[in-house]
């Protein structure tokens, strides 16, 4: 089949069947443009408690089509590639928590909504990258925080509240390898250019970055808003370059630079068209939790819903 077949096939099923394409920034850039709505973590998560259709394709990774199925379970999501995980949630596991909680029984434990559904269950409040310091910034004070499972997120989020915190040592490992060095030498060979940073890399609670007039630390749906708001023509992405296909989309007269040509998430690469086509043809692959699991994981995604 050519792609174009590929993708007329796709359309027609999404009809017969009500089904809606979700899709992250980070999916190659062909699923993308044929996706209904494209978003990051938050602007899916809410995507998928709104929409009408029967059935959720969730063009993502693991912890977004199990957080899309927990916020709506009488929906059939679908995970085109099935073993696409991430490994900030594999960082953490349910028994971590437990024991982590065991010794800070006071605590308040916060969570990256990249975890799995064993993980949420044991937390207090969700988070995203879009709104982690509006959720921690709004638990009461008197509080430590245990956040979990991203130490640049935690250290970012930290370094701005001032909060009592104390933080997992996990770590994206795309992000991860963002550093202030590479930030440093981008702003100086473009002296004209913004750096747009997501707080996952690991350059994001230096303060030489955090203290430059060109540094900027955003969601990657803050990143776009910034690029496309902004009168500056061109920007630095120090993010997962796929965003990059968004922002010229949006802004096809600036000129967006990646921080390195290999900040690039190959779980996210694994959703293709072919297999978008075979999960809408077999419905597969379903993602769903045990009722009394997915009770649990809700709470504290619909604590930050509300909140967001
Ligand atoms: P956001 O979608 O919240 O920007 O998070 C980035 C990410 O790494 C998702 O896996
Ligand atoms: Fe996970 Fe990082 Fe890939 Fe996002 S970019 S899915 S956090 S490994």
């Amino acid at each position: 089949m050519t792609q174009t077949e590929i993708i007329d096939r796709i359309k027609q099923l999404k009809k017969e069947k009500n089904a809606i394409i979700l899709a992250h920034y980070y999916t190659r850039p062909e699923v993308q443009d044929i996706a209904d709505y494209l978003g990051d973590s938050l602007g899916l998560s809410q995507m998928a408690g709104t929409t009408e259709a029967d059935i959720i394709v969730f063009c993502g990774v693991h912890f977004m089509a199990e957080t899309a199925s927990i916020i709506s379970p009488n929906k059939k999501v679908l995970i085109p590639a099935e073993g696409a995980g991430c490994s900030l949630a594999e960082g953490v596991t349910g028994y971590d928590l437990r024991e982590w909680k065991k010794a800070n029984p006071d605590g308040l434990i916060v969570s990256y909504v990249n975890t799995t559904a064993e993980v949420k269950a044991y937390t207090d409040y969700c988070c995203t990258s879009s709104n982690a310091l509006k959720i921690v910034q709004s638990l009461p004070k008197d509080k430590k925080i245990l956040f979990v499972p991203d130490k640049n997120l935690g250290a970012y989020i930290q370094k701005v509240t001032g909060r009592e915190m104390e933080i997992w040592n996990g770590d994206c490992c795309v992000h991860d390898k963002i550093d202030t060095q590479m930030v440093l030498d981008k702003l100086e060979e473009y002296p004209d250019a913004d750096v747009l940073i997501h707080p996952e890399s690991s350059c994001s609670h230096d303060d030489r970055v955090l203290n430059h007039p060109r540094a900027f630390m955003y969601s990657t749906a803050g990143i776009i808003k910034h690029a496309k708001e902004s009168p500056k023509q061109r920007f630095i992405i120090a993010t997962e370059l796929e965003t990059i296909h968004k922002l010229q989309a949006d802004n096809p007269t600036k000129e967006f630079i990646p921080i390195h040509p290999k900040t690039i998430c190959g779980q996210m690469k694994k959703v293709t068209l072919e297999k978008v086509l075979e999960a809408l043809e077999k419905e597969q692959y379903e993602v769903r939790l045990p009722e009394d699991l997915r009770e649990k994981a809700w709470l504290p995604i619909q604590r930050m819903l509300d909140l967001s």
